[in-house]
């Protein structure tokens, strides 16, 4: 092993072994970014923060109480923003409600602010790339079937951003993130579902190569917003009825059968989705092997929703057969964690 020699240069001396897998992944989501790296002993970090900020007017007394509350701020266009968790606990104090750079699964077009404040999130989970032009891949939306949203403009958006802070910015599909993530046994074949709070997204991939990627733009935010409809209440409470821990096998009251009768809708519209993407037979390839369904997502955190999904897949006529359905066992982060992988597959 000390009989190494670099080519053609001066015999190297025993360097200490600093292995650490190069590459970054980010999931840049409506309601949640969180980054992943992987640590020198093979473990991986995930950071979440949320996607939300809060602005104050820039005065002497709005600084003082947040420096006396301990929270992180930073001025910008003659205004304090406060980012992040901090930004979701000081709108409960105010009884305000947090600004979000991003709605339906993209960025807001609304939103002046949101650039600049998903540089700061970004930059605050991400860090700085450990080398010139570290690789890092960052999560998109596919094109959406039912609204018609501008996938392309996000993503030249982001890799901006990235660039600019010095990494490689490579995108992949979030759904394709969770079959880098949870399929690796299977050799990377089988369909990925992230069911986020603005969207949910799907893709059927082939030993990792993606052949079908589409989006619905319902997620957890349209169940809320169809909550509150019926129910008549706000949004928030309706995110907070369904957040506190429901299990929409069994609801308990009305509130909660709400709940399940849009999770319901939505689980199965998703599912008819795919099928419909198999019949049609576009790019498909022949699955020889039944294929597994993995599931991820703030919105698959809800009690009951793998069984309510089997339930769902057992009423429709599913084309092709299935092996396991299962939920990723840390569904908020797993799409993080598929980025990363799909980063050291590339380095
Ligand atoms: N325990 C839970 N039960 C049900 N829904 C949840 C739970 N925790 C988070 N959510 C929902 O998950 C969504 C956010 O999920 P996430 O995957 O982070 O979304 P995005 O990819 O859009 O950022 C929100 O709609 C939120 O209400
Ligand atoms: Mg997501």
């Amino acid at each position: 092993m000390n009989n190494q020699h670099t080519h053609g240069s001066t015999p190297r001396t025993h360097e200490p072994e600093t292995e650490i897998a190069l590459g970054k992944g980010i999931d840049l989501g409506t309601a949640n970014i969180a980054a992943a790296v992987q640590n020198q002993d093979g473990s991986i970090t995930v950071t979440l923060e949320r996607n939300a900020f809060l602005d104050i007017g820039d005065d002497v007394y709005s600084k003082n109480m947040l420096t006396k509350l301990k929270v992180p701020y930073v001025v910008h266009n003659g205004k304090l923003i406060v980012i992040g968790e901090s930004a979701f606990e000081l709108a409960n104090v105010f009884g305000k409600n947090t600004r979000r750079p991003m709605s339906d699964g993209l960025i807001s077009p609304g939103e002046v602010d949101a650039l600049p404040v998903m540089r700061m999130i970004i930059s605050k989970v991400l860090g700085e790339p450990r080398v010139p032009g570290e690789t890092v891949c960052f999560c998109i939306p596919a094109e959406s079937l039912d609204v018609d949203n501008n996938v392309v403009y996000h993503q030249g958006l982001f890799q901006g951003i990235l660039g600019k802070m010095g990494y490689t910015a490579r995108p992949i599909n979030e759904a394709h993130a969770v079959i880098f993530a949870e399929l690796a046994d299977n050799d990377f074949t089988g369909i990925g579902l992230s069911f986020g709070g603005g969207m949910v997204n799907a893709c059927i991939a082939y030993k990792s190569i993606p052949c079908v990627q589409f989006s619905v733009a319902r997620g957890g935010d349209w169940i809320d917003r169809n909550v509150a409809q019926v129910l008549g209440v706000k949004q928030s409470k309706a995110c907070y009825l369904k957040e506190r821990g429901v299990d929409i096998r069994d609801p308990k009251n009305r509130e909660e059968e709400a709940v399940a009768i849009y999770y319901r809708n939505l689980i199965n519209y998703v599912l008819q989705n795919v099928k419909h993407r198999f019949e049609s037979g576009q790019n498909m390839p022949t699955f020889n092997e039944p294929v597994d369904i993995a599931c991820a997502g703030g919105t698959s955190m809800v009690g009951g929703f793998i069984e309510v999904f089997r339930e769902e897949f057992g009423k429709i006529d599913f084309p092709i057969p299935v092996g396991r359905i299962f939920r990723a066992e840390e569904a908020l982060t797993a799409v993080a964690k598929g980025c990363l992988v799909a980063a050291a597959i590339g380095e």
